[in-house]
């Protein structure tokens, strides 16, 4: 008889933890929400390291962001959504970015400038369409 109530009382412990795990599945959301804070502050950075690096002639700088926001584009935090104007306003991104790194490598001031801007463009104009979709 003590055995099947010691028994009982361990099921009783297993099921605890196993329902205790089931409902931490069900609801990664503070690691989520950590994750996603991590990456939108790197994009911010990688923008603020691009006016740093503009400002102070620092092509290499203009250049490990611009690659940063790249490789960003291509992870799987950004492709979220599969619309295709969503999928179009990522694509023109990557390609602003991707003339920005081009112009930094090359140490055209005037040309990073300007393809900085058309990223601050495609920052704002993503986020614009994002919150019409709310
Ligand atoms: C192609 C779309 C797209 C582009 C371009 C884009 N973002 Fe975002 N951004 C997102 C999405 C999607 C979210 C919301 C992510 C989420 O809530 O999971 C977001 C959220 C953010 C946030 C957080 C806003 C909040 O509500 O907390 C910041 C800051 C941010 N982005 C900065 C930038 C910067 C800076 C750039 C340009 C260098 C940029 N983003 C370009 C898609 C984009």
């Amino acid at each position: 008889m003590g055995r099947l109530v010691t028994g009982m009382i361990v099921l009783a412990a297993l099921c605890t933890v196993v329902l205790a795990c089931k409902a931490q599945d069900q609801e990664p959301e503070p690691q989520q929400i950590d994750e996603r804070q991590a990456y939108m502050q790197r994009k911010l950075d990688d923008a603020r390291h691009i006016v740093e690096g503009l400002s102070m002639e620092d092509f290499d700088k203009i250049v490990a962001a611009a690659n940063d926001l790249i490789a960003i584009s291509h992870e799987s935090g950004w492709n979220t959504l599969t619309s295709e104007a969503y999928l179009q306003l990522s694509s023109e991104f990557r390609s602003s970015a991707s003339r920005l790194r081009k112009m930094a490598s090359e140490k055209n001031l005037d040309g990073a400038t300007l393809a900085y801007f058309e990223v601050t463009m495609n920052c704002v104009r993503c986020h614009k369409f994002l919150r019409e979709q709310k």
